[in-house]
């Protein structure tokens, strides 16, 4: 009787197991701390709901593919989560899942509207690069009193006109191109008069950031009034090398008093944050990783259960579930 009821037990069990979704994230670079936060929080609580893998193309769209085209031939996974590379390259991702016709969560580097346009499976979670753009010149708006027709002391030169030097993201990157653009427009569509001394392109690294501050220090420390930083690992290279010529000054002329440059990033990762409380950092624009996570979260649920109605963020023009960022100084 005991066997029987064993028996029974296991077949109930084994009878209502529903298997568990299959699906793949792929991101362009676990290196950048970034994406690493956001890649960490999809897998902590995506794993509550699918049988979750991530893979890392350390920077190769054509190692992405690869890993892309591998999956697909190995296993029929029921939804691809993908951080392109290239977001150009995002056109034969698109070709090649349509094929197999799985759903796809495109997110951070957006893929262009026609690529989106040629599936009906695919969608895109991200946050406004305008928005940020445009809370980092309010923040600097705050930094120097305001009134654009008398600037506070961080005009240090005191002509009226804010000198600055723009670090910016990895070229063609809507979040590069778009941040660089807005926070000028937008101090100008504010009343300010801006003088931008520099765009440098780092890529949104913090080494190639570092290195750049570190020669542009040598040459003109004293002409800047405000840096922009178009993410904030960047922002930490940049501190990093103001901090080495605040000592090598020092160390030249004893009498010298540091006096640091307003610095402004974006996204509000952990040792940016830090830096915030510290002052090292005047302000950031939380990119808001964890929304953006539990967004594709909750996309993917749904397209896996064929409800989008059950959808608890926005769906914009069908493709798009945009988070708002968040201004902090
Ligand atoms: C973030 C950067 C990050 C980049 C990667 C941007 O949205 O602000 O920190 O390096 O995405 O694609």
């Amino acid at each position: 009787m005991k066997k029987i009821l064993c028996l029974l037990i296991i077949m109930i069990l084994f009878g209502c197991q529903t298997q568990v979704p299959k699906v793949h994230v792929f991101v362009y670079d676990l290196s950048d701390p970034f994406i690493k936060g956001l890649s960490q929080t999809l897998e902590n609580q995506g794993k509550r709901h699918f049988d979750i893998v991530t893979h890392d193309a350390q920077n190769s769209q054509i190692i992405q593919n690869e890993m892309i085209v591998e999956v697909l031939e190995k296993e029929s996974p029921h939804l691809l989560i993908v951080n392109p590379v290239d977001r150009l390259g995002a056109y034969t991702i698109i070709e090649k899942v349509k094929q197999e016709n799985i759903p796809i969560i495109f997110f951070n580097r957006e893929p262009l509207l026609r690529d989106l346009e040629r599936y009906d499976q695919v969608y895109y979670v991200g946050s406004k690069a305008e928005e940020s753009g445009i809370f980092q010149a309010q923040i600097i708006s705050n930094l120097v009193g305001g009134n654009p027709g008398k600037l506070n002391a961080v005009d240090v030169n005191a002509d009226n006109t804010l000198q600055m030097v723009i670090f910016k993201g990895e070229q063609g990157h809507q979040d590069a191109e778009i941040r660089t653009d807005f926070v000028q427009s937008e101090l100008i569509d504010l009343g300010y008069e801006i003088d931008v001394l520099k765009v440098i392109i780092a890529n949104w690294s913090e080494t190639e950031a570092y290195n750049h501050a570190k020669a542009l220090f040598d040459v003109m420390y004293d002409e800047i009034e405000v840096i922009v930083s178009n993410n904030d690992a960047m922002a930490l290279g940049i501190i990093q090398a103001m901090q080495e010529y605040h000592t090598l000054q020092v160390d030249l002329d004893e009498n010298y008093v540091p006096y640091a440059i307003p610095i402004v990033g974006i996204d509000g990762i952990e040792r940016a944050l830090i830096m915030l409380q510290q002052g090292a950092l005047y302000g950031t624009v939380i990119n808001d990783s964890y929304q953006q996570a539990l967004a594709i979260i909750d996309l993917g649920l749904a397209l896996l259960d064929n409800d989008l109605d059950g959808l608890n963020y926005t769906l914009t023009d069908g493709y798009y579930i945009w988070i708002p960022y968040k201004k902090v100084t």
